[in-house]
């Protein structure tokens, strides 16, 4: 057998956002990679669309919930560690997204962005990571952020805000959980093909579309391309990286 420092074999990774773009591309190939994957995310139906792509559905779970449901996260992580041992990784991958001018981000909506992109992943990384869940030998705790986290962009201040917060919490909680040789680190894309970018509004039209493609020298991600990211930092091979923000952006950041 050859030597694979980048297995993930009988590795228990949760994904959340699993249901769609990265997060269900990530469960694809960590499956493929030899992990046992739990997928979160709110719709059943698109969870189960996520297992059928992937290696050995009957290795899988899946969990439907929505994160911002803070109280109903620990029994839900308990339920999971009872059915598959002990996690060794997670990727934070479930968000959200705007394009919003300074005077439209009302308090009503960083609520609702910091909810989602920053609290659902702090609270469940938490959970997580309680010494009866996580593997005692360490492991590996992602949280998807975004180039928006390092720079800035016209109307991306509220998004920025929250992924600009991922990449400053990874380096504290790195810090704290290195004694349990339990790694955190930030993984950065630059626009991604996904249903949000789909849904963004620069892909309204040709033109805007082409200008932020022009942003990117190697052009635009694939899921694929932020997910063989994450299976890096998931295994072994990266045993001694941690509070780092991998930036995973086609040269986005490099011009
Ligand atoms: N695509 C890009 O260009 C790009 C670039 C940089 C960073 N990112 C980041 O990468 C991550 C994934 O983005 P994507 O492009 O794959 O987006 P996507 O296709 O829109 O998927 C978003 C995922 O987040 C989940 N989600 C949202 N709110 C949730 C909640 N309250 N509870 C549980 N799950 C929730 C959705 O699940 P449901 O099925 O429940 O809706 C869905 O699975 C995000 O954090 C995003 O900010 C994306």
């Amino acid at each position: 057998m050859i030597f694979n420092p980048f297995s993930l074999l009988g590795k228990n990774i949760i994904i959340t956002g699993a249901s769609s773009g990265i997060g269900r591309q990530c469960a694809i190939t960590c499956s493929m990679m030899g992990a046992n994957v739990t997928l979160f995310g709110r719709d059943q139906s698109r969870l189960e669309e996520t297992l059928k792509q992937m290696e050995e559905p009957v290795r899988h779970l899946s969990c439907a919930i929505d994160l911002t449901e803070y109280d109903k996260i620990e029994e839900a992580t308990r339920e999971i560690v009872k059915k598959t041992g002990r996690i060794n990784g997670l990727i934070n991958c479930a968000g959200i997204s705007s394009t919003l001018p300074l005077n439209a981000i009302s308090p009503q909506k960083m609520e609702q962005f910091f909810q989602t992109n920053v609290i659902c992943a702090i609270n469940l990384t938490r959970q997580v990571v309680k010494s009866p869940n996580f593997s005692e030998s360490g492991g590996s705790i992602i949280f998807i952020a975004s180039v928006m986290g390092v720079v800035g962009e016209n109307g991306k201040t509220l998004y920025s805000m929250t992924k600009g917060a991922l990449v400053s919490a990874v380096k504290s909680i790195s810090v704290e959980l290195a004694p349990r040789k339990i790694r955190v680190n930030a993984v950065s894309p630059g626009v991604v093909e996904t249903p949000m970018s789909e849904n963004a509004i620069y892909s309204r039209n040709e033109e805007s579309l082409n200008k932020i493609r022009a942003m990117h020298p190697l052009g635009l991600g694939q899921p694929a391309d932020v997910a063989n990211a994450c299976v890096v930092l998931l295994s072994d091979a990266s045993r001694w990286i941690t509070g780092t923000n991998m930036i995973v952006d086609g040269g986005y950041l490099a011009r």
